[in-house]
């Protein structure tokens, strides 16, 4: 058993409180991605769960244990970290089994552990040669082998990816994926990647200004944004938001439920349709993308994204008619949270 428990922890850096109160749960075996732009807190809070970092205040259990104040080797955590560090001093080998040997486990077992990561990670025949006879790509699988090879009860993985090509990246990504069903190892896995967290996670925490915001599923979070930050951040192009103040929601004869001062509509879930009381789009941009294209124009004063169909014929200039797919609509306060309907 190893979920993970985050209760109302907060960090204060030099009087600067960087995590306000934040609660995450990760159940045994999940999958959950840390996502949030740069700065939002995602290794500030990796480093407390790992020890790495002390908490200001709030509490952490791993299973059963309460953490808080336990020395980092005493929490079976492996971390992965944003700039990883292979050291060239060491055979690849040696790198792998740099944590085993900190933790003196006996020789036969350090092999064992050592040859099975690194065949998880196809790292197998580079384990007599050093960090710099390598690629980038292959230094980054022996960090994750690395970890893998300390069988933790917990793995924190900071931006594993980050360092690598577009390419290799979305190999290594189907990759983790794979691996890490496989191993099943509770997993909290941190990216500023929307297109990362959506195709791995189990849940993505989405954070923000040092608070999780909406912890959900992909697909929840993608159509029911806790938050308009949530409903930018994640979907690309992202989600559009338009004041209600203008005349747009009368037009479609839809009555906003009471505190809503924006509506918030995906670029897909906006169609083509030339009725009479739909809205017209001043088209400023055309992007053909091949399966569809992506309209770009004035809506009154605010920008608007539509996904159309990529045969429709329509050009910079033109008056497109459009309406809202009303049951996707979603409603946010001033604030910018979100009111069910
Ligand atoms: N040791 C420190 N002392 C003071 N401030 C810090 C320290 N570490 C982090 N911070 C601040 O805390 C905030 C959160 O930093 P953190 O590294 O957790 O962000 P992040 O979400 O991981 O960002 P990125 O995506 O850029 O890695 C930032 O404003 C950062 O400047
Ligand atoms: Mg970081």
């Amino acid at each position: 058993m190893s979920a993970i428990q985050v209760s109302n922890v907060e960090k204060e850096f030099k009087g600067v409180q960087v995590l306000k109160s934040v609660s995450l749960e990760v159940r045994d075996r999940e999958f959950c991605v840390l996502l949030g732009p740069s700065g939002c807190g995602k290794t500030t809070l990796l480093r407390i769960l790992a020890g790495l970092e002390v908490e200001t205040s709030g509490e952490l259990k791993i299973g059963d244990r309460r953490v808080n104040g336990l020395a980092p080797g005493k929490r079976n955590i492996a971390m992965v970290f944003q700039n990883y560090a292979v050291f060239p001093h060491l055979t690849i080998r040696e790198n792998i089994a740099f944590g085993l040997r900190m933790r003196k486990d006996p020789e036969d077992k350090i092999k064992r552990q050592v040859d099975r990561a690194a065949e998880m990670m196809h790292i197998e025949k580079l384990l007599d040669r050093y960090s710099g006879q390598l690629s980038g790509g292959q230094r980054q699988r022996v960090a994750v082998a690395r970890a893998l090879a300390m069988a933790p009860d917990v793995l924190l993985m900071d931006e594993p990816l980050s360092n690598l090509d577009a390419l290799l990246r979305l190999e290594m990504r189907a990759e983790l994926k794979s691996l890490l069903q496989e191993t099943q190892t509770t997993t909290i896995y941190v990216t500023h990647d929307q297109v990362e967290a959506m195709s791995l996670a189990d849940r993505i925490a989405v954070m923000h200004g040092g608070e999780i915001v909406q912890y959900a599923t992909p697909m929840e979070v993608y159509a029911n944004p806790a938050t308009t930050f949530v409903g930018g951040f994640i979907g690309n192009p992202p989600m559009n938001f338009l004041q209600l103040s203008s005349v747009l929601a009368p037009a479609l004869g839809i009555e906003p439920p009471s505190g809503a001062s924006q509506l918030g509509i995906r670029p897909e879930d906006i169609v083509v349709d030339g009725s009479a009381d739909s809205w017209r789009l001043k088209v400023g941009v055309v992007e053909a993308l091949g399966p569809h294209k992506q309209v770009s124009g004035k809506l009154g004063d605010t920008w608007v994204r539509v996904t159309v169909d990529t045969n429709l014929d329509v050009n910079r200039g033109d008056d497109l008619p459009i309406r809202p797919n009303v049951p996707c609509l979603r409603w946010y306060d001033a604030a910018g949270k979100r009111i069910s309907a």
